[in-house]
């Protein structure tokens, strides 16, 4: 899915058509999954962005968790990466893009992965981000098409990074946009890791199509509807103070268009329908597990440190790929 004429134009190439692609790009997923074998599973993604704050080191920190983020919402283990790296050569210092590769190379080491390559070109505005390669059991790969009705729904991040980032460029709220910087270059590899102990049906990482427009490629994929509790959801320090003012991303109104099967209860305040709508970079995973399960994982991870996670919402069987805000 998408706004926008780009994916109209990718829909128009023949699919390619193999055995052992276990994911390929006719579903929405985070990512391509290849069998090797009957124990092994290629994973694939890649993804790079301009900046979107401006510490180069952190930048490249958060590209690199973004990157990696892919990997985690398939259930997978990262092991290498290959940096893709447009920096205009002459106009900004080396030292500012030593700082990107250095942000980055310190997010793929803590990821236990390592970084064996890449490519960099000449371009008027920087950009950055990793193609990266992991593995998993060809049986437990999770992909966002198998959410089941009664499934609770646990999100494992707070929301409003796209909004606080327009607070960045106006200079307000510093403290939200402090707390969107951390939570962006945050790894979900405790969040993946944790979860696997439980029995996940789907999982998707929430990025630039906002919550409600990952919460639909899950519905719409796994032929259910969904049911998200507003007053539950996680938000980033300020997020509703600055959605309130207006400080709201474009691509936040693009979400709102494409998806017209989206329900607000009157109740919804508009501020709190443009965090449900917001673009979202390296956001958390949202996990699909059996209703009895969900209270359990959310304690889980904030047993392991994750202090914004909760159940957002169930799955129900009625209709396909309806979702409702209440
Ligand atoms: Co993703
Ligand atoms: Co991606
Ligand atoms: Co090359």
């Amino acid at each position: 899915m998408g706004p926008g004429d780009l994916a109209g134009i990718l829909r128009q190439l023949p699919v390619m058509h193999n055995p052992n692609v276990l994911v390929g790009i006719t579903t929405s997923d985070d990512a391509g999954v290849y069998k090797l074998n009957e124990t092994t599973a290629l994973v694939q993604t890649v993804d790079f962005f301009t900046p979107i704050v401006d510490d180069p080191y952190l930048f490249g920190q958060i590209a690199a968790a973004n990157s990696l983020s892919d990997i985690y919402a398939m259930g997978a283990m990262p092991l290498t990466a290959l940096n893709l790296v447009a920096f205009p050569q002459g106009k900004l210092a080396g030292e500012v893009l030593l700082a990107i590769l250095q942000g980055g190379r310190d997010k793929v080491a803590e990821a236990g992965a390592v970084i064996i390559g890449g490519h960099t070109i000449d371009d008027d505005e920087p950009k950055y981000g990793l193609a990266v390669t992991g593995i998993t059991h060809p049986n437990k790969v999770w992909t966002n098409a198998g959410a089941q009705p009664g499934d609770a729904l646990v999100l494992t991040k707070a929301l409003g990074t796209g909004i606080l980032a327009s607070a960045d460029r106006a200079s307000l709220f510093p403290e939200g946009v402090a707390a969107a910087a951390a939570s962006m270059a945050a790894l979900n590899a405790v969040a993946a890791q944790i979860a696997s102990d439980f029995s996940v049906h789907a999982c998707t990482d929430i990025t630039g199509f906002g919550l409600l427009g990952h919460v639909f490629e899950m519905a719409a994929g796994s032929n259910v509807s969904i049911v998200i509790n507003s007053q539950a959801l996680p938000l980033l320090p300020d997020a509703a103070e600055a959605a309130a003012m207006g400080l709201v991303p474009a691509g936040a109104y693009a979400n709102r268009n494409y998806l017209q099967t989206v329900t607000f209860a009157d109740s919804v305040k508009e501020n709190i329908r443009d965090i449900c709508f917001d673009p979202q970079t390296s956001g958390g995973l949202l996990f699909a597990v059996p209703g009895h399960q969900g209270e359990a994982l959310a304690v889980a991870l904030a047993n392991a440190g994750l202090v914004d996670v909760n159940v957002i919402g169930q799955v129900t069987a009625q209709g396909e790929g309806d979702i409702y805000v209440r």
